[in-house]
């Protein structure tokens, strides 16, 4: 059982400090890889190694195809930016092989899991000589998917995997103790910017987590579409988190006279504070209306968009 650690009593700079120490006695001359998403957890995963080890912590941002528009360009800018190289690592191709005609929610999870671990992990295990993989499992993720909630794709020893046996490489996790809120103020202690250390949590799977039915590039590019405007719109909300989700069922919409059977988003807004629990945002009506006529209007192929107004539980705040 993983003992706690709450925001209210992190020392930041001690937390830091540990773990560094940590990372440096377990690798020692070693070489470990990350993989960088750009999320809070990521980062700051990213930047402790770093400290760490230096250049023996290699760190990669893996492009599977599924990342909301623009985003290997901007993480990898902002960690230069930081003194830290990142290599943009192109795995779209394995990401939707596995994927292809894949529809149940924890089939995908798990497509996306091995896909990850074992195919490029385990690739670049074998490129570089690593053994050990640096990791931002934070306590939430755990604890959704040991109560068999959501299995969270980064969750591996927890529920039994031994990743040594099965991919060839130990798994380092230095902010397993902390929730989001902490990991935020160890971001903003370690030197993140802002930017980073207040971003919207994204989920790992990426626009994967964000399609019902079968994930495939096109289906991904309505979704990235509709996020690009949901995240332009609501930037200025304060919300925790929002999102765009493309449903399977199609509706009979009209256009240009004519009938259209088309797809539907999905918009959600959340309040919270650990993702535990969640409230829909009252976002105004005017917002809402401005997003649906974007999104209609820009997004090809959409002929419905509705807000969710679920609370989390029984909702849970992604949709697959
Ligand atoms: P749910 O949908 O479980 O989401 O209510 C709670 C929080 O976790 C994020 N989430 C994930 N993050 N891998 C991640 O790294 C995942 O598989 C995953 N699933 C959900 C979600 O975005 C929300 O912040």
């Amino acid at each position: 059982m993983t003992q706690e650690i709450k925001a209210s009593e992190l020392n930041a700079e001690e937390f830091i400090a540990h773990q560094v120490e940590e990372i440096r006695n377990t690798v020692g001359d070693g070489i470990a890889i990350n993989a960088l998403s750009g999320g809070v957890d990521s980062s700051v995963v990213t930047m402790i190694g770093h400290r760490a080890v230096g250049d023996q912590l290699k760190t990669y941002f893996i492009d599977h195809g599924m990342m909301r528009e623009g985003e290997p360009e901007y993480v990898k800018q902002v960690f230069e930016n930081l003194g830290v190289n990142v290599v943009v690592y192109d795995a779209k191709e394995e990401f939707y092989k596995a994927l292809e005609g894949i529809e149940d929610p924890e089939e995908k999870r798990e497509a996306i899991t091995r896909t990850f671990y074992k195919t490029v992990f385990g690739g670049l295990v074998r490129e570089t000589g690593a053994k050990f993989l640096l990791h931002g499992t934070i306590l939430t993720d755990v604890d959704e998917t040991v109560a068999g909630i959501k299995r969270q794709h980064n969750i591996l020893a927890q529920i039994g995997v031994d990743t040594e046996k099965e991919f060839g490489y130990h798994v380092l996790e230095p902010l397993i103790q902390l929730r989001k809120e902490g990991v935020r103020i160890v971001a903003e202690a370690v030197g993140l910017p802002e930017e980073i250390y207040n971003r919207m949590p994204f989920l790992g799977p990426a626009l994967a987590g964000r399609v019902i039915g079968e994930v495939t590039p096109a289906r991904i590019a309505t979704v990235r579409a509709a996020t690009t405007i949901i995240e332009e719109e609501l930037a200025e909300s304060g919300a925790f988190q929002y999102m765009a989700i493309l449903h399977k069922d199609r509706v009979t919409g009209m256009r240009g006279g004519g009938r259209e059977f088309g797809q539907q988003i999905e918009l959600r807004c959340w309040e919270s504070i650990d993702a535990r629990t969640a409230t829909p945002t009252r976002v105004p009506y005017e917002t809402l209306e401005k997003m649906a006529t974007r999104i209609i209007g820009e997004v090809p192929g959409i002929v419905s968009v509705t807000y969710n107004i679920t609370p989390k539980p029984p909702s849970t705040m992604e949709a697959i």
